[in-house]
């Protein structure tokens, strides 16, 4: 079985790729960082994991292209992709981003990362997943996407990301129209949130391990063929939207 996994040179990518590779998983390994990206294949490697590493900047449209023409070259076909490349955006004062003072400019980076860059890949490896047996697509949202959670004033939604927070509910609608478009066929896509995690995205603040925080996503790149479609979950089970 063959994986990809978008930003997987650190942090929750990078358990993701260990996660699927200790399963027997041939893992790409997507990084945008040359050094980065071969110091996490390296160390994928040295755990008995058979890594390689796949170039990849998801907000480069020619980046993206070339990861698939590299993961057909190498692969010839992918079982599970995981759009996990993910940033917060610019934070303001107390980590928070202000929506009456927020700069368009990093609502415009945190969406084409975080939305944009998911259907550039997706839509780039859509060919090769077609060619697996049971083809599995898991986007890497969060909680704070959730706007449930947020209308309800009795749950603890942490600070106010008015870039982030809605990219994250912008994913989440979008996967919802990618397994409409798949529905009668054999792909599942859903949404995974990894919890509170710490890693460099929050200053490595956080109750969970980035193994932790791998978890849900790993289920979920591993569905049986009869598993849940176009649904976000984390470790406690179905997230509202
Ligand atoms: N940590 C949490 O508590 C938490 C909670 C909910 C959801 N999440 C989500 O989990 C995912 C992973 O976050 P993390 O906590 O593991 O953060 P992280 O340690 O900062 O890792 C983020 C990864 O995304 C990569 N990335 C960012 N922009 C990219 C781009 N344009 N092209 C390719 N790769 C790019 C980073 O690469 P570089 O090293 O090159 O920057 C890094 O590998 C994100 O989608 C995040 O929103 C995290």
């Amino acid at each position: 079985m063959i994986a990809l996994v978008t930003g997987a040179n650190k942090g929750i990518g990078y358990e993701i790729a260990a996660g699927l590779g200790s399963l027997g998983y041939r893992v790409g390994v997507g990084a945008r960082d040359e050094s980065r990206r071969e110091t996490a294949v390296g160390k994928l490697r040295a755990l008995g994991v058979d890594a390689f590493g796949v170039p990849l900047d998801v907000t480069d449209d020619r980046s993206v292209t070339d990861a698939a023409e590299l993961v057909e070259r190498l692969a010839g076909r992918l079982d599970a992709l995981v759009n996990n490349a993910g940033v917060s955006g610019e934070m303001g004062p107390g980590w928070q981003q202000d929506p009456t003072a927020l700069d368009p400019e990093v609502l415009r980076t945190v969406v084409d990362t975080n939305v944009m860059g998911v259907v550039r890949v997706t839509n780039a490896m859509l060919p090769l997943l077609r060619r697996s047996a049971s083809p599995r697509i898991v986007n890497i949202s969060s909680s704070v996407g959730s706007l449930t959670r947020q209308a309800d004033p009795d749950t603890e939604i942490g600070p106010i990301m008015a870039a982030y927070a809605p990219s994250k509910s912008f994913l989440n609608a979008l996967t919802v129209q990618y397994a409409r478009q798949f529905s009668g066929t054999n792909i599942l896509i859903n949404v995974a949130c990894p919890g509170m995690v710490a890693t460099d995205f929050n200053g490595f603040h956080g109750p969970r391990t980035p193994e932790q925080g791998a978890a849900t996503a790993i289920r979920l790149a591993t569905l049986p063929a009869d598993g849940p479609t176009g649904s976000f979950f984390n470790d406690d089970g179905v997230v509202p939207w």
